[in-house]
C-alpha cells in the first residue's frame, strides 16, 4: 500500500494478532527507519523502543498490560520511550547541529533556549517527551501499514512496572506500546469508531 489516504483509512488497532505470523527479516529495521523521519522539536528525537520479541520478554510484559493477550500473539511489541531529559547536552545531534552553525555561541544560545522551553520544570521535561515521542508512535503505525503490518497502540499498562522491569533509567518515561503483526484472519475486527467532526473539533477564530 504506497497511497497515503488508503494507508489513513487503513489502519486500525487490531485487537487479534495471528500467532503464526512472524515478521520477515529485515522488516522492523525498515518500519523503524521509516518512522525516524517524523518531526521533533529542535529534531532532538527525545524517544527511544525496546523491541519485546523473545518469549521471555513477553512473558515478563504480559502482566503489565493487564494481560491484553495481543502481546503473547503477536512478534512485536515495541515499548515506546520519551527521554524527559533529551533536550541536555549530551544528546548527539547537538553535536550535529554544532557543525553546522557557524559559530558556538550560536549552538550554546540554542541550547539555552531548548533547556528554557522543555527543560526547566518537571512538568515541561515530560511534556517534552510525550509530544514527540507519540509523533513517533503515529508513525510508527502509518509506516508499518505502508509495508503491510498491523498495529495496536496500547496505554492500558502498568507503566512503573514496566519501566522497572525493563530497567529504564530514571528520565525514561513509559509512553506507550505499540504492537505489530498480522490480523488473526478467523476474527472480525469491530467496525470503525466514531470520529468528531470538523465542526467539533475547530474553533475557526
Ligand atoms: C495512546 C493509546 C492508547 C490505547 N490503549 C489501548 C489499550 O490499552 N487497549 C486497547 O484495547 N486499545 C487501546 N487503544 C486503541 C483505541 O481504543 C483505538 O485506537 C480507538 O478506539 C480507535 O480505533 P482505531 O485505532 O481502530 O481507529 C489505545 C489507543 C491509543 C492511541
Amino acid at each position: 500500500m504506497t497511497d497515503l489516504k488508503q494507508i489513513f483509512e487503513a489502519r486500525r488497532s487490531i485487537n487479534f494478532f495471528d500467532p503464526e505470523k512472524k515478521l520477515e527479516d529485515g522488516l522492523l529495521e525498515k518500519i523503524i527507519n521509516l518512522a525516524s523521519l517524523a518531526p521533533s522539536a529542535f529534531n532532538l528525537q527525545p524517544w527511544e523502543l525496546i523491541a519485546v520479541m523473545s518469549e521471555e520478554a513477553k512473558r515478563k510484559l504480559f502482566p503489565l498490560t493487564n494481560n491484553q493477550q495481543k502481546v503473547l500473539d503477536a512478534p512485536v511489541t515495541l515499548i515506546l520511550i520519551g527521554d524527559a531529559a533529551g533536550y541536555e547536552k549530551n544528546n548527539p545531534v547537538w553535536d550535529e547541529l554544532g557543525r553546522m552553525l557557524e559559530n558556538k555561541d550560536a549552538l550554546a544560545n540554542t541550547q539555552q533556549f531548548a533547556y528554557a522551553l522543555y527543560g526547566s520544570t518537571p512538568e515541561r521535561q515530560l511534556k517534552f517527551a510525550e509530544s514527540n515521542a507519540g509523533l513517533l508512535a503515529a508513525s510508527i503505525m502509518y509506516a508499518a501499514k505502508y509495508y503491510g503490518v498491523d498495529s495496536h497502540p496500547m496505554s492500558g499498562i502498568d507503566f512503573e512496572g514496566i519501566k522497572k522491569a525493563f530497567e529504564l533509567d530514571i528520565n525514561k518515561e513509559v509512553v506507550m506500546l505499540i504492537v505489530l503483526g498480522y490480523f488473526e484472519q478467523s476474527k472480525t475486527l469491530y467496525p470503525r469508531r466514531y470520529r468528531k467532526t470538523f465542526a467539533e473539533m475547530v474553533r475557526i477564530v
